[in-house]
């Protein structure tokens, strides 16, 4: 292949790419996602804020000239993300209990009813389990609707849109830890209990290398019987071992599906000056877009 998204569908995968509508009028970074990638997710346009700003009012614009964009060249949707303890609504800030639970529970499943079926693999949940050493779940005002919002919110989102893929996704979880490890018997424990899931997101925000076990993770978490997909990457300063690494690991996992950089150009990164990407500010490639595509390659 000689673009990022057809090498990965030679090998039965998709390339993907955080983008932003607000830069959809700038033609070096429409070309390049045109381009390169095979799959898009919104990088802030789909969460809880952006579609509902005021309770029980749905705002889809933008998320829906995502979608609209991708499904139009023959491209996949990541949907990000339904329930995250971050960028709620105040409304929802404000909430607790019952009325919380029964607003967040709607909201799964207005928005996934929205989009059903054009979202390739939902993040129905990010970021629920806590950072540090105890495995448990982090601290929020959703986890203090009880603990089981996570497995209503997987069977809301089930209900609305049943050809979705719906993932567990969340960051510090590329090696095998604590983090990891917890979310990995939640995962073993809703398989067990027939509780929806069908796959888990590694953001796989990452430092200059990648976790020696980064590889053997994916395959604990594939072996539970769901796909894992590389949700968020960006690596310090563009390191392209570890480009070529994550590359490796997801090829040498069956149920690795794909690959999303989270975003296009070191510009338009959230990292600011760590220049993560795969592109140069500019929109030129990097030493890390040719360690990913020959690795793609089979090089
Ligand atoms: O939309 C407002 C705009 O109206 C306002 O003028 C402007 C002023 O600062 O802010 C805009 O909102 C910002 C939004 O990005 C859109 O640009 C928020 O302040 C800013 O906090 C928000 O940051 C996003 C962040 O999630 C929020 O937590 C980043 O773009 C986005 O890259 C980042 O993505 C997260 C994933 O969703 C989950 N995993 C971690 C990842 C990185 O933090």
């Amino acid at each position: 292949g000689t673009t990022l998204g057809q090498a990965a569908a030679e090998k039965g995968r998709y390339y993907g790419a955080a983008v932003g509508t607000y830069k959809f009028n700038d033609t070096t970074y429409m070309n390049l996602v045109n381009r390169e990638f095979n799959s898009l997710v919104a990088e802030n346009e789909m969460k809880w804020d952006a579609t509902e700003p005021q309770q029980g009012r749905f705002t889809y614009t933008n998320g829906d000239r995502i979608v609209s964009h991708a499904l139009s060249r023959g491209m996949t949707v990541r949907g990000h993300t339904l329930l995250w303890h971050a960028q709620q609504p105040d409304w929802a800030k404000n909430m607790s209990g019952s009325a919380l639970r029964n607003a967040a529970i709607n909201h799964v499943t207005q928005v996934a009813t929205h989009f059903r079926g054009q979202i390739y693999a939902w993040d129905v949940v990010n970021e629920a389990f806590a950072d540090g050493g105890s495995g448990g779940r982090r601290d929020s005002n959703l986890q203090r609707t009880g603990n089981d919002w996570i497995e209503a919110a997987f069977r809301a989102a089930r209900a609305a849109d049943p050809n979705a893929k719906l993932c567990y996704n969340d960051y510090n979880t590329d090696g095998i830890n604590a983090k990891s490890t917890g979310i990995y018997n939640m995962v073993r424990d809703f398989k067990s209990r027939g509780v929806p899931i069908d796959c888990v997101g590694f953001q796989s925000h990452l430092g200059s290398s990648v976790p020696g076990d980064y590889q053997a993770n994916l395959q604990r978490f594939a072996d539970l019987g769901v796909d894992v997909q590389i949700t968020e990457l960006d690596i310090l300063q563009a390191n392209a071992n570890a480009y070529a690494a994550v590359t490796r690991a997801c090829l040498a996992v069956s149920r690795c599906t794909g690959i999303t950089v989270w975003g296009v150009r070191d510009c338009d990164s959230w990292r600011g000056g760590d220049n993560a990407l795969l592109f140069d500010c500019s929109g030129n490639k990097k030493a890390a877009y040719n360690a990913v595509l020959d690795t793609l390659n089979g090089g």
